[in-house]
């Protein structure tokens, strides 16, 4: 089925200049993006989108991170869209990730990663919710 999924590219890659390489690779892999803002996220955002995170060792480093430049968050769609992402994105930890894949590409670390995607369409329809207005999203 045709899904939407949310993602985000960090930091770490806006600041290199890679908004459109990592834009390009979702899109290649059968990604449409039907919404999309630069944003500077603040800490009380930050620390919101990943509360589920936050009694984990990494927690204000994560935030900290998240914080330190622009993100681009975007709806992507296509099918299967969370596994599609989760599939291009690679495993969390770049030293993990498969050839071809994003965070193999361009990332820097664990933390440093370039991107997030949801990891469930029950998570993504929070997360989208989380940034975007409905009608932000055009399909
Ligand atoms: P993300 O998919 O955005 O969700 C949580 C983030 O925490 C993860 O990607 C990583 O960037 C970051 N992180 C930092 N350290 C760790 C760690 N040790 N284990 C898992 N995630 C980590």
């Amino acid at each position: 089925a045709v899904t939407r999924t949310f993602s985000i590219i960090k930091p770490d890659a806006t600041r290199r200049n890679l908004t459109g390489g990592v834009t390009k690779m979702l899109e290649e892999a059968g990604l449409r993006v039907v919404a999309s803002k630069r944003i500077q996220m603040t800490k009380e955002q930050a620390e919101g989108f990943y509360a589920v995170h936050k009694e984990r060792p990494f927690f204000n480093d994560l935030v900290s991170f998240m914080i330190s430049g622009p993100v681009v968050v975007q709806v992507l769609e296509g099918e299967d869209a969370v596994k599609c992402n989760r599939d291009v994105m690679g495993a969390t930890n770049p030293a993990d990730a498969a050839e071809g894949t994003i965070r193999k590409t361009y990332a820097e670390s664990i933390e440093a990663n370039s991107v997030h995607g949801s990891d469930s369409d029950e998570n993504a329809a929070i997360e989208i919710a989380y940034f975007f207005k409905p009608e932000e999203i055009v399909g």
